[in-house]
């Protein structure tokens, strides 16, 4: 029986990042790729994604996801086209998601797939706008801090995967007055040109909580925190009596610096906010009815999107490494194929 058909290539990690991590890091590793079994496929990526969530993995400590291992491949999610199937559920030719990011070629379980309509969209959206971050955007503002209609609503990370869907969700959901937060000069005007955002703020000029007190003098109804740190201080500091604060991320506090600001937490109780932490995985069963109306959004253009793209799997670690650090606008993916 033949053991070894092709070649992959993968990215593992290397070692545990000090800080900040770099590209030592990671290795490029060429692998051999067994026959599949039954009710395997085999699949050509065209597209991954690199998310913020994926540095706590790098991390040796115990999470809501386990630590990457060192010396075997990353994962995350991907997209690609099955190539060889020894399942009857998903054939040659599909066009899948699934886990397995990080790598040119992955055999996985059929199960672990999801095949996707590529008529309805582009493969590469299933990563973004029609992935976990847009759903993030939708459950984080349908469910976990409610917009309703005539809200004003803060988004930090704005110009980001889940920023720049969030913004326009929340105009779609009747918010009065979107603010959004971004750095730097380029990414608070695309908020405001692109994404739907009534005002935008320059974290990086300085001055959040004044910002936000011009860009929103009469008070937040809703926070969406993907920073944490001094953003959901300032944000907790603006919000109206019973607003809603819905923590989605906490990127300032990724590289395990310690915050130089935190959140009061009597002033959150005596303003009777609620406070809401989120997975997106909770939201997976929403996938199907979110992905129905975001194609369609998507398709009228009243959605719209950016990508920053990095080619190549070697690009991959840049890729990762550039999201951490605001190189992206939109979505961050790497092209593999
Ligand atoms: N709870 C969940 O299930 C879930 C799911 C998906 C994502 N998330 C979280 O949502 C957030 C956004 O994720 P994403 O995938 O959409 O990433 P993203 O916003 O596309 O990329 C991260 C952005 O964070 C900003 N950033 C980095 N360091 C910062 C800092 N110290 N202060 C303020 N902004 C900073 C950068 O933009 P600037 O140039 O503007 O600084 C960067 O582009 C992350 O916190 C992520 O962990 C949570």
């Amino acid at each position: 029986m033949t053991t070894q058909l092709r070649t992959a290539r993968e990215i593992q990690l290397a070692s545990r990042p000090e800080g900040v991590p770099t590209g030592a890091n990671f290795d490029l590793v060429e692998r051999p790729v067994a026959e599949l079994e039954d009710g395997q496929i085999l699949i050509r990526n065209t597209w991954m994604s690199v998310d913020p969530y994926m540095r706590g993995r790098m991390d040796d400590r115990e999470s809501y996801i386990p630590p990457f291992e060192i010396g075997a491949a990353l994962e995350g999610s991907a997209i690609g086209e099955v190539i060889e199937s020894r399942s009857a559920a998903i054939p040659v030719g599909a066009t899948v998601t699934h886990f397995a990011g990080w790598r040119d070629l992955a055999a996985i379980d059929a199960a672990t797939a999801t095949a996707v309509d590529t008529t309805l969209a582009a493969p590469r959206h299933y990563l973004g706008a029609l992935g976990t971050t847009g759903l993030t955007a939708y459950a984080a503002l349908t469910d976990v801090a409610q917009v309703r209609p005539g809200d004003t609503v803060f988004i930090s990370a704005a110009a980001g995967a889940v920023g720049s869907v969030a913004g326009q969700i929340a105009k779609a959901l009747g918010a009065a007055r979107v603010v959004g937060s971004a750095g730097g000069p380029v990414k608070t005007a695309l908020l405001r040109e692109e994404f739907g955002y009534d005002a935008a703020i320059d974290y990086r000029a300085g001055d959040l909580a004044g910002q936000v007190a011009a860009a929103a003098p009469e008070g937040i109804d809703v926070y969406l925190d993907s920073v944490g740190g001094e953003h959901l201080k300032v944000a907790v500091e603006a919000m109206r009596p019973g607003g809603r604060i819905a923590l989605v991320g906490a990127i300032s506090g990724y590289n395990g610096n310690k915050p130089a600001h935190t959140p009061d937490l009597f002033l959150a109780a005596t303003k009777e906010i609620t406070l809401r932490g989120m997975l997106v995985n909770s939201y997976f069963p929403l996938f199907g009815e979110y992905i129905g109306k975001a194609a369609g959004w998507l398709a009228e253009g009243t959605l719209r999107t950016r990508e920053t793209v990095y080619e190549g799997l070697d690009q991959a670690p840049a890729a990762f490494l550039g999201v951490l650090s605001g190189a992206n606008t939109g979505k961050m993916l790497v092209r593999l194929g």
